[in-house]
């Protein structure tokens, strides 16, 4: 090891039942650096760090910790904190009963000679641990009534305190407002110039660049890159974190589109948003129309499209359906205003194994017509017929339950649900993921047929090319808000800046 290097990770691999979490990862940190840990949902950083923390077993690998012999294997949080390694989690995990100096002593407190708590040393040497960081807090008071920043930054004193070499950061910052952002960023200066090295997760690109020296990226459980903060711009980031290799965006630039604005409109808007995921939004769609929703894993996409389509409680705003004012309380209510939601997590919500193809098919026409009015067989067959054969679902009968077709058959069945109540809108959350790039290019010409027949559909896809083939309209998203909405020159390296946002990092 450089002399700086306090710790290395390499070849981490861990699997969950069915998921690959990390495949064959390295991470290096020195002495008084903020590492970046960057990545869209699902990468893989929590997963790294539980590694690191001992909470994972991982599979394969190895970590060196400078001043430790040999390869350490950590089988336990207190294990990997003896060792140097300390996390503060978003989730405080301190005790909100007991007093701040209480919370900064768990488990090692100051004792008399009798053996008993020493509150009196215990609170001067709590004292002198916030007066050294600089947090402005009285150390009687109960943690609970101290903010979520001060607890944070309680956490995280309780974890300098231990002496650690390592401070692993997970999202501390999605819930504190910019000022206490701002206090976190000089506790974390101060600890660097201390020479702690630092491990900052965060979903807010402009963080990166306010404290952190290096940035390592993850996609998909696997290593993409570690870089230089002054070597990844914004718009760079967010390509590696896309998977994207920002230099050879070819400008795909898609044919003239239609203009629109002059088409009656379907989906009309207003202040739509959702309490706890999505900030206030307009959106307008009109006849025929194919509007792409992008922005990172986790921006809000899914939540974004749910919203309109009424899915969730707590909603606000208005929204207008071929110019009427609507209300929907439930997805029946939307099913009958002609919207179709094609959701984003199938397992969950869309397939029933044990059900046949045909009555998979069936199933929301029937939810829409109302459980009395049977759809007579006849018309089932004929439905679940024209469906097999137009969207080529390879199946060994209509009869043959559905669990036991591939994925990307099984999405088909899926799609055909919604084609079967013949929706004027219809919303696909990721049609084509984990499908073959054959069938992907038939649903993406699908779509294409619909819009031609007048439908209007919501397309969102993590692929940008194949929204950039099939939308005329693409609304970006970061962090849960409509940020922008692009109409007019849609090519990759357009898109991939609007999600990278503004600001000085360009
Ligand atoms: N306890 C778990 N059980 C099963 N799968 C998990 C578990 N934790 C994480 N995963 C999966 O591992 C992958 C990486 O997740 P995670 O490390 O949480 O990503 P990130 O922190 O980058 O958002 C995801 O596919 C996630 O679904
Ligand atoms: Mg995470």
């Amino acid at each position: 090891m450089d002399n700086q290097v306090v710790l290395t990770m390499r070849g981490i691999t861990m699997t969950f039942p069915g998921v690959k979490a990390l495949d064959n990862v390295d991470l290096t940190l020195r002495k008084g650096e903020i590492m970046a840990l960057m990545g869209e949902n699902g990468a893989g950083k929590s997963t790294l760090i539980k590694c690191l923390t001992g909470i994972n077993a991982f599979e394969a690998g190895e970590i060196h910790v400078d001043g430790i012999e040999g390869a350490v294997v950590n089988h336990s949080t207190l294990d990997a904190q003896n060792k140097g390694i300390s996390t503060v989690y978003q989730e405080v995990n301190l005790c909100p009963n007991l007093s701040v100096a209480e919370n900064l002593f768990i488990g090692r407190e100051p004792r008399t000679k009798l053996g008993t708590i020493n509150w009196k040393e215990m609170k001067a040497k709590a004292q002198k641990i916030i007066n050294d960081l600089d947090i402005n807090v009285d150390v009687t008071a109960n943690l609970e009534e101290c903010s979520l920043a001060l607890q944070q930054m309680i956490a995280i004193a309780r974890a300098v305190d231990l002496e650690c070499k390592v401070l692993i950061l997970d999202e501390p910052t999605s819930s504190l407002d910019d000022h206490e952002v701002e206090k976190l960023f000089v506790l974390m200066r101060q600890l660097k110039e201390k020479g702690v090295a630092i491990v900052f997760v965060t979903h807010f690109l402009e963080q990166v660049y306010a404290v952190c020296d290096r940035i390592t990226v993850l996609r998909n459980g696997q290593l993409v890159g570690e870089y230089p903060i002054e070597e990844l711009p914004r718009v760079k980031l967010v390509a590696a974190m896309m998977g994207k290799d920002f230099d050879d965006l070819a400008a795909i630039k898609t044919e003239e589109k239609q203009d629109f604005s002059k088409a009656p409109l379907v989906i009309d808007g207003k202040g739509l948003s959702h309490k706890g995921t999505i900030k206030p939004f307009d959106i307008e769609i009109h006849e025929g129309e194919v509007v792409g929703l992008t922005g990172l894993l986790g921006s809000g996409r899914s939540e974004l499209a749910r919203v309109i389509y009424g899915a969730d409680k707590n909603q606000t705003g208005e929204l207008k359906v071929c110019g009427e004012k609507v209300n929907i309380n439930a997805p029946i209510d939307a099913m009958k205003l002609g919207m179709g939601l094609l959701p984003d997590d199938r397992k969950a919500e869309g397939i029933i194994g044990d059900l046949s193809v045909r009555e998979n098919i069936i199933l929301a026409l029937q939810a829409k017509r109302g459980m009395f009015k049977l759809l007579p067989m006849s018309k089932q067959n004929e439905l679940a017929d024209e469906y097999i054969k137009m969207l080529q679902i390879k199946t060994a009968s209509k009869e043959t339950l559905i669990k036991q077709l591939s994925g990307g058959n099984q999405q088909k069945v899926i799609l055909a649900r919604w084609l079967a109540t013949d929706p004027t809108f219809l919303i696909l959350d990721e049609p084509t993921r984990g499908i073959d790039i054959g069938t992907k290019t038939e649903i993406q010409k699908l779509v294409l047929k619909l819009a031609g027949e007048g439908k209007s559909l919501i397309f969102i896809s993590s692929e940008i090319e194949e929204m950039l083939r099939t939308c005329s309209k693409m609304i970006v998203l970061r962090d849960g808000q409509k940020v922008g909405e692009i109409t007019e020159d849609l090519t990759q390296e357009r898109v991939m800046k609007e999600i990278a946002g503004g600001g000085s990092n360009e």
